[in-house]
């Protein structure tokens, strides 16, 4: 249907009649004369129509509107200097059209391809008009770039790509399974993957050496900004491999897309921070190391203190812990406003001090000692105008608030550099961490991640055992994740001991697995890349939603398609499913 595409006709094609065909992105009508911008997936280019060219031609453009699909017969002719246009490739030329076939009308648009920020709602449901629009075309060209990056650079090192079910048994991610009912084997279920976790370990002992998928995930879990019931991962398993390997082959990767999708060389070696010391510092495993403010536990100040408030956290084994904020003026109401946000966070309080005139001033600052005080003014290096803060409480929820404080701290005083972007290794996890609602232990990253150390015969303190496993996080969002596993199954019986899990309710669940160890399992380890984040990360956008072309609503449903809807008596009954409706 045509010769070209609309964004790549140039210079080179001056003098010459060439086809086009497109979309009608802008018309304007001046002076006897019509225009048309005519888009397609490479961009758009003016189209022209005039009387002096062809009189016919000029009078059914009449009829065109916004998004009729066109194709257009017509020589392509130097602009004139002054109408010339820089923004766009196509701007130094213009196609003088001799004759167009309407292909397709379009009726008026629900919004505006050219508006500054349609509704969200009504993108999603019209999802091919916003599919449309260039700058969203512009992210699906990167996330196409990206895959090719991707595949690239793992089948270069030694990587096989090898898929895996979909229709399969309960992975343990720790979310929500998506359950699907099987009409062959009535009241039976598959569960769609939550990782392929299981399936790239028995990649491993088949042999494979070294597996990677980019491969979708399924959890119902509570959505967020950079959260999806179904995802993409990079996935990826290597045999023969310690920590060290599995962090340089990823570094390598994630710098190629890096490079890929920001268009700048990326070289730079990615730091590592110990889970602990992460914890102690920002109160988070996945610190935002975009601006300062760390935390400091200041427990050990007040061991004699005579205010309630701290004696009480100490006397519940809880800890104190304080930052500064220096450099900036607060009104009365900025302190108000940051206790109130602290308390929606879960604070039971927030104390603030702000030294001025040399002097200490707090509504607590009376139950205070002298040397409590200049503790405090020494630990903190307090000049006038500083303000500490102070959350006491049992050590993990002082460590959510703070962390989380420190957080709107630095959005809403400006501390946050702009420009840059800070990755972090976090490493050296806890292996395990108690579970309130279940009563007892559970795994920390999933229950195939091996120990540091020998666990055989364990009976210490549950919480310090370290696991050979690692986070990649990237401005304070978590990108990546994995872990070196037991490969052998007198280690993986001991990591179910440890977990309470019995012996045969493992191998009800993952008995193909151990069994699989028992039968020459190489050591082995891996990590998943949150693919969807990446893109969100690296192409500075708000939300995973924009980085995915069918996205789900926070609610977990689809727009465009009405998904999930309810489903016909015919295949209730085929699948011997009866629906109790509330
Ligand atoms: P994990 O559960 O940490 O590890 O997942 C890996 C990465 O996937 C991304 N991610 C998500 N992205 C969007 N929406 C979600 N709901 C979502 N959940 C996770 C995150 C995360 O870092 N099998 C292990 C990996 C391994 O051990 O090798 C796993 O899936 O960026």
């Amino acid at each position: 249907m045509r010769d070209k595409h609309c964004g790549l006709v140039s210079g080179d094609d001056i003098g010459k009649v060439i086809n086009l065909a497109g979309w009608v992105f802008r018309r304007r009508d001046h002076g006897g004369l019509i225009f048309i911008d005519l888009r397609d997936i490479t961009g758009i280019v003016q189209v022209v129509f005039s009387p002096d060219i062809s009189q016919g031609a000029h009078e059914r453009a009449g009829d065109i509107k916004q998004e009729y699909v066109l194709k257009i017969t017509g020589k392509v002719e130097k602009r004139p200097p002054e109408t010339e246009n820089p923004n766009i490739p196509t701007g130094t030329v213009e196609v003088l059209v001799s004759s167009f076939e309407i292909l397709n009308t379009s009726k008026p648009l629900p919004f505006q391809l050219d508006e500054e920020e349609p509704n969200e709602s009504l993108r999603l449901k019209y999802r091919y008009l916003d599919l449309r629009r260039p700058e969203i075309q512009k992210i699906f060209l990167a996330r196409h770039k990206a895959y090719r990056t991707t595949r690239d650079y793992l089948v270069n090192n030694g990587f096989y790509e090898i898929e895996t079910p979909f229709l399969t048994k309960s992975t343990p991610e720790g979310a929500r399974d998506f359950i699907v009912p099987s009409r062959l084997n009535p009241g039976m279920f598959y569960a769609l993957p939550q990782s392929p976790q299981l399936f790239k370990q028995i990649l491993m002992i088949g042999g494979f050496d070294r597996y990677f998928q980019i491969v979708r995930c399924f959890r119902d879990e509570d959505l967020r900004a950079d959260r999806q019931p179904e995802f993409t991962q990079i996935d990826i398993e290597m045999s023969f491999v310690d920590v060290d390997d599995v962090l340089a082959i990823s570094e390598g990767l994630i710098m190629s897309l890096y490079k890929e999708l920001k268009g700048v060389p990326a070289d730079f070696q990615i730091p590592r921070m110990k889970y602990a010391d992460a914890m102690e510092l920002y109160g988070t495993d996945k610190p935002d190391l975009r601006f300062g403010l760390p935390l400091t536990d200041i427990t050990g100040i007040f061991q004699e203190t005579e205010f309630g408030v701290f004696r009480k956290t100490i006397e519940q084994g809880g800890i104190i812990k304080g930052l500064v904020l220096k450099g900036k003026t607060l009104s009365r109401k900025d302190l108000d406003t940051a206790v109130d946000t602290a308390k929606a966070m879960g604070a039971g309080g927030l104390i603030w001090i702000r030294k001025e005139n040399d002097i200490l001033q707090s509504p607590i600052v009376k139950f205070l000692k002298d040397e409590e005080k200049s503790s405090l003014s020494g630990t903190f290096d307090l000049s006038n105008g500083d303000v500490l803060f102070i959350v006491a409480d049992s050590k993990d929820k002082a460590n959510d608030v703070m962390g989380r404080f420190r957080l709107y701290l630095g959005e809403r005083f400006d501390l946050i550099e702009k420009g840059v972007d800070r990755f972090l290794w976090v490493i050296d996890f806890p292996l395990l961490e108690y579970s309130e609602e279940e009563k007892r232990f559970v795994a920390r990253h999933h229950p195939f991640t091996s120990p540091k150390e020998s666990i055989r015969n364990f009976n210490g303190d549950y919480e310090s055992i370290i696991a050979r496993a690692y986070d990649l996080v990237l401005n304070g969002v978590e990108i990546g994740g994995g872990s070196i596993r037991n490969y052998r199954m007198d280690e993986q019986m001991e990591m179910f001991r440890l977990l309470n899990i019995k012996e045969e309710d493992a191998v009800e669940k993952f008995g193909f697995l151990l069994e699989a160890l028992e039968m020459g399992a190489p050591p082995h380890g891996g990590i998943a890349f949150g693919f969807d984040r990446i893109l969100m990360m690296f192409l500075g956008l708000e939300s995973i939603r924009d980085v995915i072309p069918f996205p789900k609503t926070q609610k977990g449903t689809c727009l465009m398609t009405g998904a999930p809807s309810n489903i016909g008596q015919k295949q209730l009954n085929e699948l011997r499913i009866k629906t109790v409706v509330k």
